[in-house]
């Protein structure tokens, strides 16, 4: 009998349910479709359970999620806790615990969605972020000295390890080939001031990139990789960059892709679990009223397919998702698209297997 899917799923806060209960229905479909089998594991860390508990993502879990297949996350994010709590107690530390070292991004424009870019269209906009995920200033190494007074001293240090930037540079040359479209990758960093840092990733990207000579090879100041994101997004294929960069450029990038309503990210570890979410955020003014796009959660899903290897139900969520836009059924990605959440899941479940 064929394998079994173990999926985690973590709805979190705000619109995070709501949103995944769409993406689980379309991975329903898929598998009914397709024919592969897989069970869910719900797990309810996120702002209730924290402020009830006082538990944000306890170890144990951490252990158990070790052995699943995929994990697919909502939103976390609650207006009652204090920021920075859920975010490092639950992203951060699944992201860190689970070793998921990549953070892969795709910014694709697909026909019939608005982007504010004039004369920019979807043959224009099509390139994937990989962001390192677990070092740089995301590590939390630094502290306080003389907290609250007027002598107060705050350090928080980059932490780029040969090994951690290493695999992540690899990891984008071997995507780009892969991906087989302009064969480019680029290196998006701040060499000419990040003298330490940013020269370690320069000297590995011309290392590794040694490795593939068939990969064209370009390196961008961050500033500039902003400024080209808008005036020339044709020009990338592959950006590979630190955490905090790849953190900025990715809302960019979610901008010109039409919005954070369908921009999606995996959290993948190789050799491990991986992680599968929509990039925006937990949106608690919207909680229970059904009117989130679902569809940043539904690519989710889709890249959750295609990571375990269901390229079949993967392919099936896509042109389902591309046909619904590119016919104008779904025209508008807001809270004011006067479609509901469920119904645009319904949609794409409808629309699949069509073509
Ligand atoms: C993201 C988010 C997170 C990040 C926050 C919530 C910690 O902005 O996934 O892009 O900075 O990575
Ligand atoms: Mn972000």
């Amino acid at each position: 009998m064929a394998k079994e899917y173990q999926i985690a799923v973590i709805p979190g806060d705000g619109i995070g349910p709501e949103v995944v209960g769409e993406g689980l229905k379309v991975v329903k479909a898929a598998s009914e479709k397709t024919g592969f089998r897989y069970r869910t594991i719900y797990y309810d860390f996120g702002g209730e359970r924290y402020l009830k508990t006082g538990e944000t993502l306890p170890d144990s879990a951490l252990e158990e999620l070790k052995a699943m297949d995929a994990i697919y996350l909502g939103a976390v994010g609650h207006p009652q806790v204090k920021t920075g709590i859920l975010e490092q107690g639950i992203l951060l530390k699944l992201r860190f615990g689970l070793d998921q070292y990549i953070n892969l991004r795709p910014v694709k424009l697909y026909p019939g969605v608005w982007t504010p870019l004039k004369d920019k269209g979807p043959e224009d906009i099509d390139f994937v972020v990989v962001r390192e995920n677990t070092e740089g200033l995301y590590v939390g190494a630094g502290g306080f000295f003389k907290k609250g007074t007027r002598d107060e001293v705050a350090v928080q240090e980059m932490i780029n390890t040969r090994k951690g930037v290493e695999r992540c540079i690899r990891y984008a040359f071997e995507y780009a080939r892969k991906r087989n479209k302009k064969r480019r990758v680029t290196l998006c960093d701040k060499a000419n001031v990040l003298i330490f840092a940013h020269d370690l990733w320069r000297r590995t990207f011309e290392e590794v990139g040694e490795e593939y000579p068939d990969m064209e090879k370009d390196c961008a100041l961050v500033d500039a990789t902003c400024m080209w994101m808008v005036k020339n997004p044709e020009w990338f294929d592959v950006i590979v960059t630190c955490n905090m960069f790849g953190d900025i450029i990715t809302d960019l990038g979610a901008v010109i892709q039409g919005g954070m309503g369908v921009a999606a990210g995996a959290n993948i570890n190789p050799q491990g679990v991986s992680m599968f979410e929509p990039i925006h955020g937990s949106a608690p003014k919207y909680t229970g009223k059904n009117v989130i796009n679902p569809l940043a959660a539904i690519f989710a899903a889709g890249m959750m397919l295609e990571h375990l290897g269901e390229e079949k139900g993967a392919k099936l969520v896509d042109e389902a998702v591309t046909r619904l836009l590119s016919s104008g059924q779904i025209k508008d990605l807001s809270t004011k698209s006067g479609l509901k959440t469920d119904e645009i899941g319904d949609m794409v479940v409808r629309n699949m297997g069509l073509v």
